[in-house]
């Protein structure tokens, strides 16, 4: 690493407030900076606040954080890194994030953190690896049915070219889609998203109700063996604890959530399942996240059923939201198709990079 600069670590447990509060700012900060150049707008980037509650939840992971300051302004992070430790599942697993403010880059930033993250998952025997890219929209105004440009990663992509000269791979990319409002309002449940027979929707404003939530944890568990890259982490365990542990989260966090379910009527099971929330009342964006039909109920137009239900429900609540987010895999075609329909466009994408390491290489 250049002279002038410096590493440091967020011991466990330092809050929002204390003396490392202005690391959580720095990671907060940072992120927004590059997030707001890779996609045009930082919606997605949670608050120091928000980092530091995720941190907080020690639940899953045991999570480390590093950042780097100049000697010049020490409480100013210009770069950040992450390593994340699955503790519940995913016993080979870590996964890294690692991302340097633009304008100090190529002065071995980069390549500084990246050692620290290295050595925390080696020494704790981690050899599978996974991290997640941000990727920018290829053209604006991009509809989720276009099929993505090859090669899915530009060349030029700066993460790219650092990953794969350190052996990364690229697994699967999974597309952010962004509807705006109310310039493009969603087409409405009767055009979009109409009743499937057979099946019923229930609203759950308070939580998924018991009954429902070893359901939840099934659909919920299915999507992400492909985000992982095949790797066993934490994503793509879930178990009933883990629904409540979610929504315990995000409340902390200060979003309002709501959950709906499909109920496939002739056997009373939960077919499929959507969720919604917003970071805080003002924010002008709001999610539309795991749309998830199981397996036996795709193809029946469960998932526009629902993601129109999703907007419907967020009409009602916040008539005020400007930006809608939802995202889609290559292999779950129907959330693409369902998205294009409801006038979402592309946003960016989020690829995830994986690495398989021999337990004594760096
Ligand atoms: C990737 C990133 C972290 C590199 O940070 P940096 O501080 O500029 O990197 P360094 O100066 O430490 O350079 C480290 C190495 O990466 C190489 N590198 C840096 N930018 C590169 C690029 N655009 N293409 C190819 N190689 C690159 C350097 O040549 C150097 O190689 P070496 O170790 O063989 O000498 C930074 O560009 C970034 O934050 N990008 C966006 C976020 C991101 O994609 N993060 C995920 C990374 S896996």
């Amino acid at each position: 690493m250049a002279p002038g600069y410096e590493l440091v670590e967020l011991p466990a447990g330092a809050g929002v407030d204390g003396p490392y509060g202005w690391i959580h700012e720095g990671l907060a900060a940072v992120s927004r900076t590059d997030v707001q150049r890779t996609y045009g707008d930082a919606d997605l980037v949670e608050s120091a606040a928000g980092y530091a509650a995720l941190l907080a939840d020690t639940s899953r992971y045991v999570h480390y954080r590093a950042v780097v300051a100049s000697t010049e302004a020490p409480t100013t992070a210009v770069a950040h890194a992450s390593v994340d430790l699955p503790t519940v599942d995913g016993a080979d697993a870590a996964e890294f994030g690692l991302l340097v403010d633009a304008a100090h880059r190529g002065r071995g930033l980069g390549r500084r953190l990246y050692d620290w993250a290295s050595s925390i998952a080696l020494a704790a025997g981690r050899t599978s690896w996974v991290t997640w890219l941000d990727v920018p929209p290829q053209r604006p105004g991009q509809s989720p049915a276009d099929p993505w440009p090859d090669p899915a990663i530009p060349d030029a992509h700066a993460g790219w070219g650092f990953a794969r000269a350190r052996g990364w791979q690229f697994e699967v990319l999974t597309r952010l889609f962004v509807l705006s409002l109310p310039t493009r309002p969603y087409a409405g449940p009767d055009q979009a998203g109409a009743p499937v027979p057979g099946y019923r929707l229930e609203t759950w404003p308070d939580g998924i109700p018991p009954r429902w939530r070893g359901g939840y944890a099934a659909l919920m568990g299915q999507p992400w063996e492909q985000a992982t890259g095949g790797i066993d982490s934490n994503e793509g365990a879930w178990d009933e604890q883990r629904v409540l542990d979610e929504a315990r989260s995000a409340a902390d966090r200060g979003q309002t959530e709501l959950w709906i379910g499909a109920i496939h009527e002739p056997d009373e099971t939960l077919a499929g399942v959507a969720n919604v929330g917003f970071p805080g009342p003002a924010s002008a964006h709001a999610f539309l996240g795991a749309t998830e039909p199981g397996p036996d109920h795709r193809g029946r137009g469960l998932t526009r059923w629902l993601m129109a239900a999703g907007l419907a429900e967020l009409a009602r609540l916040r008539p005020d939201l400007r930006r809608v987010y939802t995202w889609g895999i290559p292999d779950h075609p129907e959330t693409v198709e369902a998205a294009a329909a409801l006038g979402y466009v592309v946003a960016g994408a989020s690829a995830t990079l994986t690495r398989q390491v021999a337990p004594d290489v760096g």
